[in-house]
């Protein structure tokens, strides 16, 4: 029987959260512990279902990991180059033990991560990036096989600043001979994670702006890393604040990771306060219409596309939504139009979004994570009660939600 969750609307959030690690920093960091034989040793690792899947892949391929309470150790020699198939389909991210698995043992075998509720997702980046540092890829029944004796440096040119191809030839280059450099890299601030904690362990990374320099080594060591904190999650509860007219203060972050959300918020009226590593959000009333465009770090961010149109459901007027960063991002319209919500898309990728002034709660099926964020938030903010379906997915990204809205007062709870 699939779990639900019930939300009784209407309540203001109030209150301080601590912010948990990011999943994705922790997953690409999980995947480069592949990197080195040596026992790594991760802190501030949240409790997520896609970081036990990783934990998952890299002990199929011969780690040793322990580890409770946010800790986590990982250690031992690869014993397997086959990525197992019900892995890859669970979670894209596992599609990043792909060049630590070349780099290591020579060859990898890794099917082809399916797509999702948000788009196509192809893996070509990837794949080009890997075959300039001297990979040779194939592609046999649904399986990437790639294989190289050593892998070289190269400058190697991004089309698209792709977070994860970014992750991957970073991965590769550290172990390639001789240096690398990736033009039109990726530049959220899990790739300077990524970075700090190579780097740690003996790499040597240079992150210019959207140019990253790896000079390639030979061994890395052991080390122990606590994961940087979770930029999406902290500005999900930011926009839940606002949308409820509360006050929310979250704890434990990086303020310039958040700073495309603080500002986007600012344009709405919101009064956002940054002090040290804490941000508090405080709204009495309905915010200002805004337009928003996703983009690659810094520009707006794409996984906080849903969260804010659901904010933007109560605004005043107009607003306007463009996500540039997938091909089709907009599975939690329909829901929200269920409750009341009045959001026309257009035939290419952007939403208009006339303002309400209430919504009232009914069912609806979260189908990715931050679509069901996105209906979490119209239910904290609708009257009456909302309940919502396809709870899994929001296990693979928030870690104790339940129990972190509770104790900003919301009303809900978690139901067979
Ligand atoms: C990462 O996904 C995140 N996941 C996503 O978060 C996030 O939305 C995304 O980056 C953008 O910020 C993790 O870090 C685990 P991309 P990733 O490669 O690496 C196209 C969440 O909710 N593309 O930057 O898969 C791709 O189709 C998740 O936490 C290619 O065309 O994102 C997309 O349109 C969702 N070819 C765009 O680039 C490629 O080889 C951005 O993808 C790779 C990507």
């Amino acid at each position: 029987m699939r779990e639900k969750l019930t939300i009784h609307g209407g309540t203001p959030l109030k209150g301080t959260l601590e912010i948990s690690g990011a999943k994705n920093s922790a997953l690409p960091l999980l995947a480069s512990s592949l990197l080195t034989e040596q026992r790594v040793h991760l802190t501030n690792v949240p409790d997520l279902k896609d970081v036990e899947t990783m934990l998952s892949m890299v002990g199929e391929l011969g780690k040793s990991t322990s580890g409770e309470a946010g800790e986590v150790s990982i250690a031992g020699k690869i014993d397997s180059n086959h990525a197992p198939a019900d892995l890859v389909k669970k979670m894209r991210a596992s599609f990043l033990v792909l060049a630590p698995l070349v780099a290591r043992t020579g060859k990898a075998e890794v099917p082809i991560p399916g797509g999702c509720n948000i788009g196509t997702r192809p893996v070509d980046l990837h794949l080009k990036g890997l075959e300039r540092l001297g990979v040779n890829i194939a592609q046999e029944d649904g399986k990437i096989v790639a294989r190289a004796d050593g892998l070289s440096g190269n400058d190697v040119f991004l089309n698209y600043p792709s977070v994860g191809a970014t992750e991957q030839l970073i991965m590769a280059a550290t172990m390639a001979k001789g240096e690398t450099a990736i033009y039109n890299a990726a530049q959220e601030p899990e790739i300077r994670d990524l970075v700090n904690f190579l780097n740690q362990m003996g790499a040597e990374i240079r992150i210019n702006g959207s140019i990253i320099r790896i000079n390639g080594v030979e061994e890395l060591d052991r080390t122990e890393y606590r994961v940087m904190s979770d930029r999406i999650a902290a500005g999900t509860y930011l926009i839940a604040g606002a949308a409820t007219a509360g006050s929310v203060t979250v704890t434990g972050v990086d303020t310039s990771a958040v700073k495309p959300l603080s500002l986007k918020l600012k344009n709405a009226g919101i009064t956002v306060r940054e002090k040290d590593n804490s941000i508090k959000v405080a709204s009495s009333e309905r915010p200002e219409n805004i337009e928003v465009i996703t983009l690659p770090y810094p520009g707006f961010p794409t996984d906080l596309q849903a969260p804010i149109t659901a904010l933007l459901t109560l605004a005043r007027g107009k607003s306007v939504v463009k996500e540039t960063v997938f091909d089709s991002r907009f599975d939690h319209v329909p829901e929200l139009n269920k409750m009341g919500a009045d959001i026309s898309m257009t035939n290419s990728n952007t939403l208009f979004v006339e303002g309400k002034t209430s919504l009232r709660g009914t069912e609806v099926e979260a189908t990715d994570i931050r679509a069901g964020a996105a209906l979490v938030i119209e239910g904290l903010a609708a009257e009456g009660k909302t309940t919502i379906t396809g709870v899994k997915h929001l296990d693979r990204g928030y870690s104790n939600l339940v129990t972190n809205l509770r104790n900003l007062g919301a009303q809900l709870e978690r139901h067979k």
